[in-house]
């Protein structure tokens, strides 16, 4: 099967771009990052691109008088480039349904929570304020609202006694980097079963591990 063309949407630092430029390096990889479009100019991610030899384009929404304008200049260089999927990764604009709809099921998402726990921002600070034992990290295909929509896959951590939402953070992150090249790996290859908004894997690809914290007595 041709490798998937990719877009990834980043605003800042670009670890998850990482992750995923690193995953595509491999041939056999069934996706490669085709374009990086930043909102912001000068962060860390366009020169992740840049050292992959990846074409990085700033669409920055100031330059634009409102979200549909910026929205369709970020489409129109999308499919300018051939683009087939698009990732968001740590891309910190909100997108409005006409164009999610533009890109159904084509438009994923990475997340540091276990959706549909903690959408929004100050995910880490807000699990460890509600006491949960497990937090993580959510990789979705997008919808029109914010932080929904079937999820693909997620990992789960322990919340620790004694973290800091930037502990926390740091475990979730490490767990994001495994999480989202697997996620597009599936995706690209169709290995995905969409049935009606509900992600099916099959039972080759799913994990059967249990998540214990505190872990069970001996
Ligand atoms: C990641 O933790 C990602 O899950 C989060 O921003 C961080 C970006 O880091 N995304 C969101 O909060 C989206 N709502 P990165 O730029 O190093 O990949």
């Amino acid at each position: 099967m041709k490798r998937k063309r990719v877009a990834v949407l980043v605003s800042g630092r670009g670890s998850n771009l990482q992750a995923l430029l690193d995953a595509a390096a491999d041939p056999v990889f069934p996706a490669e990052v085709a374009l990086v479009i930043s909102n912001v100019a000068g962060v860390q991610a366009l020169e992740r691109a840049a050292k992959a030899s990846v074409p990085t384009e700033i669409i920055s929404h100031r330059d634009f008088p409102d979200r549909p304008s910026f929205e369709q200049a970020l489409s129109k260089r999308l499919e300018q480039a051939g683009v087939e999927l698009v990732c968001q990764a740590g891309f910190m604009r909100i997108l409005t349904a006409r164009f999610v709809e533009q890109w159904h099921n084509r438009l994923i998402n990475i997340h540091p929570s276990l959706l549909p726990a903690f959408p929004g921002l100050d995910t880490h600070a807000r699990a460890l304020a509600a006491g949960v034992k497990l937090h993580g990290c959510s990789v979705h295909f997008v919808r029109a609202e914010v932080d929904s929509g079937p999820i693909i896959g997620q990992a789960a951590v322990p919340v620790l006694t004694g973290d800091t939402p930037e502990s926390l953070a740091a475990r979730v992150l490490q767990a994001e980097h495994g999480l989202y090249p697997r996620c597009l790996q599936l995706v690209a290859a169709e290995q995905v079963d969409l049935q009606g908004e509900l992600v099916r894997l099959s039972e080759q690809e799913a994990s059967n591990a249990q998540l214990f914290n505190p872990a069970p007595r001996m």
